[in-house]
This record gives structure tokens, C-alpha cells and sequence, in this order.
């Protein structure tokens, strides 16, 4: 990012500057408080590379860093999950930057290095601090050592990740973000960009055009989004009852603003930010391609596949073309898409998109869909139906197919082995495992589906409830703090009752369930916790120990269920 030296060039940089001080400063004034996104998580990413050809480095050994990565939240489960890889996070904002270092040196963590940085310095700080340009593939054990507050950024990453920034910066910084992408990712490295994409935020676009005018004369801050929200709840109103394209896409947008009224942070961000460049999916993968840079995949699979669309609204789009970038964004055509999550490869990087046994046999399996009936019969030719996490209903009358999620929902939190399921169906089955190529197809179309997920390695799950259960020392540390705790799958939970944020304090493996009851028992007799029994409150503290054994038992199952409880 030289500046040349003539008059434009000096213009530009000045303008370009401005700008940064601008994000700086609303970051600083509004920080955002960052939080696990599962999507970034180098486990996923690695399962995705592997499943499209690639061969990457493993999430117990790698090196990662986070574009505009805020106060660290994404990256610091993963550095306690993963104590040999090295995680590096730069951001603009001091102040994000700071809060984050602080959560860093709570959970001692040694691998994960947060600096104020702009995405526009990474290159001329990492060059004048190591003296010139490193060799290149250098997968080596000095990028995994520990940092030193002025070691250099190391030269090469095997994961880069960059989730909310890319709409929300200037072009100059859109395309520092593709050359970082370029210059530093490792030859099977994977990148993750999100964006805001056409066409649903035309839409979108329309209501931050109108939130940000009558806003504008107030400075960044609680006011200013308090006022854009009372703001759309009015241009709501002004077409209540209306049936019309604008009074739904309005109605749309209140209920956007109410559904994220807790994170005004997020709202002010989303709708308030001076630079707001939503792009199309076809000229996003022709940027990255101008790069030296390839699409891989969407980091969730199911939004791209058209043939998750109606069948003969698939077969259209085929008939369109057979061309996967175009396929894809016919899709978003179709689905009005409002935002990707895009990972990138380097353009020579060979990818092979075949699901095959081989590949599979590298991965494990997991899956949250639930059967809907009580009476699942995996055997015999009825249909049965399956809900997923997000709803959605996935039903089968293939014996395979219900045997394999049968087999999936008995294992769940834990994540099994190709081979382990095979014999698990075959068990469900009473008959012989199946066919590998049976198999493998199957898990394609539920993987394109997104009724499974693929992991490169198991997740640390306990799968039942022990005599003395344990959450990770991050979840202790982060139900102190806030609301907020990771899970296992590196997914957020949200500890709204403050009972459950007691017990996950103190699950650190040595309590036994009567001593939990004995420590929860002391916290409702000091008057520090309320218990009820079906929502009614209990008065008689006789009654206290029965009720609290009975509550033990249920919130330790259910944090079993939401994958909170390690082995
Ligand atoms: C919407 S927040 C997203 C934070 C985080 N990645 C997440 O998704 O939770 C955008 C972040 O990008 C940072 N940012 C914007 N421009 C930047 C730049 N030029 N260099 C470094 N960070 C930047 C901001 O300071 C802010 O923390």
C-alpha cells in the first residue's frame, strides 16, 4: 500500500485515512461485542477443504488470523480449544482491542495475539518488522511458538478470516483484504470472507437510506440507534394493514430491528455505518479471481445448492447454465439472498468437488435433527421425519437414510466415524453394513441439505452425564462474565437463566451432583438464587432439596444436549 508520493495518490491516502479514523472511531464509541461464529471455526473449514480436495492443516496445529476481529471473541475459544495452533487477531479499534487482551490474559491464553492494526498496515508492518519478504510455504514450528508482544505476524496462515468487515469498508480495503487472502494464505490454506450480497439488500438498502437521513444529525451511539429504531417502528406504522411490496418490506424491517433489539450494537452497525457496499455473489468470486484467488464453497453448504430449491425450479436453473459460480447466483436470485459467507483458495490449488468414500473416511459425522415420532421404525418402507436445528423437516422412507440419522441422533453431541456409523446402521438394521457408495451418497445429499454436519476432527463431547460432569475452563470463565458461553461445536449458548449460569460456574469436574445440590442449596438459602418448580416459586425449604436434585438432573441432561459437557 505505498502512496507514491504524487499529489492523487497523497489525496487518496489522506481520504482513505479519514475513513479509518471514522470506523475507528465509531468502533471505539459503539464497540461490538464479537462472539463464536461457528461458520469461521478452522475444524469446519478444514472438513469443507477436504471435501472439495484440498488438504489443509489440521485445527490442532495451525495458524489462523482474524481481519477486524474486534475484542477476539471468534478467536479466543478457539486458542483455548486448541493450545498448539497460533491465533492472531488485528482491528482498528483500541478500545475492542484492549477488552479483548484482557479476556485473553484471564484465560492465560499464550497462543493468541490481538493488536490494534488497520488491514491496509498488515503488509508494511509485517515487512519492516521482519526485514523483507519471507520465504514462502513456511508451515513452520516458529509460526506456531507463542507471540511476544513485538514478534513479527507470521509470513503464512492456514486459515484467514474475515466475518462482517468486507461491506463495511472502503474499496481500498476490500481489496488489501483479497491481497492479504493472496499473499499469506498457505498453499491448501483457506479463506472465509463475509459479505453482504444482491440482491436482498436492495431491499435492506432501502431502509438504512432512510434510517441514516433521519439519523443524521446525531453523533454514533445508543441515541442514534434508539432513534432509528423508534424511527422504523413509525414507517411501520405509516403502512399498517398494507398489503404492498414496501408496507411488507417495512413491516420486514421492524421486526428485524425488535428480534435484534438486545444487540443495538449490531443494529447500529448493520444500518448505521458510514460505508454500507453490498455486492453481487458473481462479482464478489470475480475480485477474488482478479486476486489470484478460487471459490470453494459457501461455508454453509445448504445455502448453495439450487438443488435444495422446488425440483423443477432446480432444473430451470440448470437449463441456465451449467457454469457453478452463475448456477449460484441464480440461487441467490431465487432465495433473494441477503448475505454470503464465502471461502476462498489459491487459483492453482487443485479442487475436486466428488464426495467419495476415500474423503469421508478423513471426516466425522454429526447431526442434531430430531425424529418426530416416539416410535421411530428405521426398518420397513413408512416414512419418517426429521427436524433440524433451524426447523426445517428432512423425511424419508429409505431405511438407509432413516438408520443413518437414527444412528446420528443416538451419538449426538459426539460426531462418529464413516465406519462407526456403517456398523451403527447395520445394528439398526440387523443386516449387513452398507454399501460404502450407498453410504457416501447419502451423506452428500444430506450434507448439501444441511441436515449433517462434517467435521475434520470429533468435538470433545460428553455424550451422557458423569458422576463429577465438567464444562471447558472458557465456558466457567465466560458464564461469569456474561450471558454468553461456547459450546463444544463451537456454537454460542445463551445462559438466560441465572441457575444454569451457577452450575455451568462451577462444573469443573470435581463437584459430584449432591455437591452441586449442597452449593446450590446455599446460594437459594443466602437469597442469591430463586427456585421454582413449573414456574411457580418454591416457599417451603423443606421442599428446597428434593426440587434442587430434580433441577440438577434436568439442566445437566439438557447441557449435554446443547453440547456443553466435555469428556
Ligand atoms: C462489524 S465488526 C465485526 C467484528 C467481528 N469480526 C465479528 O463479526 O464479530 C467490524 C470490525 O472491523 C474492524 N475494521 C474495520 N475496518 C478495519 C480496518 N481497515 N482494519 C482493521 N479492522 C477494521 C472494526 O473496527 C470492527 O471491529
Amino acid at each position: 500500500m505505498d502512496c507514491g508520493g504524487n499529489e492523487d495518490m497523497t489525496g487518496d491516502l489522506a481520504r482513505i485515512r479519514d475513513e479509518e479514523r471514522a470506523v475507528r472511531d465509531a468502533y471505539d464509541s459503539v464497540p461490538y461485542p464479537s462472539a463464536s461464529q461457528h461458520h469461521t471455526h478452522p475444524d469446519h473449514l478444514a472438513a469443507l477443504a477436504i471435501l472439495n480436495g484440498l488438504d489443509p492443516a489440521p485445527a490442532q496445529r495451525c495458524r489462523v488470523l482474524e481481519l477486524g476481529c474486534a475484542d477476539g471473541g471468534n478467536l479466543i475459544p478457539m486458542a483455548a480449544e486448541f493450545p498448539e495452533s497460533r491465533f492472531t487477531g488485528i482491528d482498528l479499534s483500541p478500545k475492542q482491542i484492549e477488552s479483548g487482551r484482557a479476556a485473553v490474559a484471564e484465560a492465560g491464553l499464550a497462543n493468541l495475539d490481538l493488536r490494534v492494526m488497520s488491514i491496509l498496515d498488515v503488509d508494511t508492518t509485517r515487512r519492516s518488522a521482519v526485514g523483507g519478504r519471507e520465504s514462502e510455504n513456511n508451515r513452520d514450528d516458529a509460526a506456531l511458538r507463542p507471540p511476544t508482544p513485538d514478534s513479527p505476524l507470521p509470513n503464512q496462515f492456514d486459515y484467514i478470516l474475515c466475518h462482517g468487515v468486507f461491506s463495511w469498508v472502503t474499496p481500498e480495503v476490500q481489496e488489501a483484504i483479497f491481497e492479504i487472502c493472496r499473499t499469506h494464505l498457505a498453499p491448501h490454506g483457506v479463506a472465509y470472507i463475509s459479505y453482504n450480497t444482491y440482491p436482498g439488500w436492495h431491499l435492506r438498502e432501502m431502509v438504512r437510506d432512510m434510517v441514516v437521513f433521519h439519523t443524521r444529525h446525531f453523533p454514533d451511539g445508543d441515541e442514534r440507534t434508539a432513534r432509528a429504531f423508534e424511527f422504523v417502528q413509525f414507517l411501520s406504522e405509516t403502512s399498517a394493514g398494507g398489503g404492498d411490496a414496501h408496507a411488507l418490506m417495512l413491516r420486514t424491517a421492524r421486526e428485524h430491528f425488535e428480534e435484534f433489539r438486545h444487540r443495538p450494537a449490531y443494529l447500529a452497525h448493520e444500518y448505521l455505518e458510514r460505508t454500507n457496499a453490498p455486492i453481487y455473489f458473481h462479482e464478489f468470486a470475480e475480485r477474488a479471481a482478479g486476486h489470484g484467488l478460487q471459490y470453494v464453497s459457501e461455508a454453509e453448504p445448504a445455502a448453495m445448492e439450487a438443488d435444495n430449491l422446488a425440483p423443477n425450479i432446480a432444473a430451470r436453473l440448470h437449463q441456465f447454465t451449467s457454469d457453478r459460480i452463475e448456477l449460484e447466483q441464480y440461487v441467490d436470485f431465487a432465495a433473494n439472498r441477503m448475505f454470503r459467507r464465502t471461502l476462498l483458495c489459491h487459483a492453482n490449488a487443485r479442487l475436486d468437488r466428488d464426495v467419495t468414500p476415500k474423503k469421508l473416511r478423513r471426516l466425522y459425522v454429526s447431526s442434531r435433527a430430531k425424529p418426530v415420532s416416539d416410535t421411530l421404525q428405521p426398518r420397513g418402507t413408512g416414512s419418517e421425519s426429521f427436524r433440524t436445528e433451524r426447523g426445517a423437516v428432512f423425511s424419508s422412507a429409505h431405511p438407509l437414510a432413516k438408520a443413518a440419522l437414527s444412528a446420528l441422533f443416538a451419538a449426538w453431541p459426539e460426531a462418529i466415524a464413516f465406519d462407526t456409523l456403517r456398523s451403527n446402521i447395520a445394528r439398526l438394521l440387523d443386516e449387513a453394513p452398507p454399501d460404502d457408495d450407498a453410504l457416501t451418497d447419502l451423506l452428500a445429499s444430506l450434507h448439501a441439505a444441511g441436515v449433517i454436519t462434517l467435521h475434520a476432527s470429533p468435538p470433545n463431547c460428553a455424550r451422557g452425564v458423569s458422576a463429577f460432569p465438567r464444562v471447558s475452563a472458557l465456558a466457567r470463565l465466560q458464564a461469569a462474565a456474561g450471558l454468553l458461553v461456547t459450546n463444544q461445536h463451537h456454537r454460542v449458548v445463551r445462559l438466560d437463566d441465572p441457575f444454569v449460569r451457577f452450575m455451568v460456574r462451577h462444573l469443573n469436574g470435581t463437584r459430584s451432583h449432591a455437591d452441586l445440590v449442597r452449593l446450590l442449596d446455599a446460594e437459594v438459602t443466602a437469597g442469591r438464587l430463586d427456585v421454582s418448580s413449573d414456574g411457580q416459586p418454591i416457599r417451603e425449604p423443606q421442599r428446597i432439596p428434593a426440587v434442587l436434585q430434580a433441577l440438577v438432573a434436568h439442566h445437566l441432561r439438557q447441557m449435554t444436549e446443547y453440547a456443553l459437557l466435555v469428556e
